[in-house]
C-alpha cells in the first residue's frame, strides 16, 4: 500500500487524468498505435497515472509462453523495459506515478527484479506500488486548493463475462475506502459508474458522488487467423481497446468529476 500527496497547478478549468494500464507491450495483440494516440491526445493540463501490466513480460519459463510470441528477442524483460520506457519518455513530466500489475509482479516473484520499479527509475517517476491512496491537490496560483482522494489498485480476480460482474466486485472494494475516485485495471474492460451517497453540508442534504472507473486495455481480444488468442480460448467477449479520460474541475466548495469511458 502506497500513500502519496501530489500538488498540481491548473488554470481555473481543472485537469484531465488518463490511466496507463494493461497495455501488454511486447504481446502481438498489443495495439501500440491506439496507445500512442491515447497518449498524444493530451495537453498541458493532462496528467497520467499508471496501474500496471505495461509490458507483457511472458518469458520462456512461464507456462503461458509459446515460441514466437515475442519474436526473436532473447532478453525479453530488458527489451520490453527499454521499449516501453521509450514510449512513455515524452510524457514523464505529466506522470503522477506508475504502479504495479500482476505481470510485473510475476517477474519480481520468480526472478527477483521489479520491472515496475525499474521503469520508474528509468523515467524518474514515482513508484505507486500495487495499490494505494493518492491525495491529488489541485491549486490555482499556489492557493485555492481542492483535494481529490484517489483509491487505485491494479485489480484482482478473474474478468467477468457479464457486463455487471466486475463493477459489482470493485464496488464492494470501494466500500472499504473514503475516496472520491476509484481506479482499477486488470480485467480489460472500460466501464464507469457513479456511486451516490447522501450526506450533509451544514444542515443541507446533499448528494456526494464517488466515481468508479475500470480503466480498459490496449490488448486486442481477438486476432484474424486460426491460432487463437488466450481470450478466444477462454470464451471472453470482445473488449474495447482504449482508456478513460477523467475530467476533474474545481467548484466553489469542492470539485466536479466527469468520466469519459
Ligand atoms: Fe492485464
Amino acid at each position: 500500500m502506497q500513500t502519496s500527496k501530489i500538488d498540481v497547478e491548473h488554470d481555473g478549468k481543472g485537469i484531465k487524468l488518463k490511466t496507463i494500464n494493461d497495455i501488454h507491450w511486447g504481446d502481438e495483440q498489443c495495439d501500440e498505435k491506439a496507445f500512442k494516440r491515447y497518449l498524444a491526445d493530451s495537453d498541458e493540463h493532462t496528467y497520467f497515472i499508471g496501474l500496471g501490466d505495461y509490458m507483457d513480460m511472458i518469458i520462456p519459463s512461464d507456462p503461458r509462453y509459446f515460441p514466437g510470441m515475442t519474436g526473436s528477442v532473447v532478453d525479453i524483460v530488458d527489451h520490453q523495459l527499454r521499449g516501453f520506457a521509450d514510449l512513455l519518455s515524452p510524457y514523464t513530466d505529466k506522470m503522477l506515478g506508475l504502479g504495479w500489475g500482476n505481470h510485473e509482479w510475476e517477474i519480481l516473484k520468480r526472478h527477483g527484479t521489479s520491472p515496475a520499479s525499474r521503469l520508474n527509475e528509468m523515467l524518474g517517476t514515482r513508484d505507486l506500488g500495487y495499490s494505494g491512496l493518492l491525495n491529488l491537490c489541485l491549486k490555482q496560483g499556489g492557493k485555492n486548493s481542492r483535494s481529490v482522494i484517489i483509491r487505485y489498485h491494479h485489480g484482482f480476480g478473474g474478468s467477468s463475462r457479464t457486463s455487471g460482474g466486475d463493477l459489482t466486485k470493485f464496488e464492494k472494494e470501494c466500500a472499504n475506502w473514503d475516496a472520491d475516485l476509484f481506479l482499477y485495471g486488470h480485467v480489460h474492460k472500460l466501464q464507469t459508474v457513479r456511486v451516490v451517497r447522501g450526506g450533509l453540508c451544514g444542515a443541507t442534504f446533499v448528494a456526494k458522488d464517488q466515481h468508479l472507473v475500470i480503466c480498459g486495455t490496449f490488448k486486442k481480444t481477438f486476432n484474424d487467423g486460426p491460432c487463437p488468442t488466450w481470450s478466444e480460448k477462454m470464451g471472453f467477449p470482445m473488449r474495447t481497446v482504449g482508456g478513460p479520460t477523467i475530467y476533474i474541475e474545481p467548484r466553489r466548495h469542492r470539485h466536479e468529476i466527469r468520466v469519459l469511458a
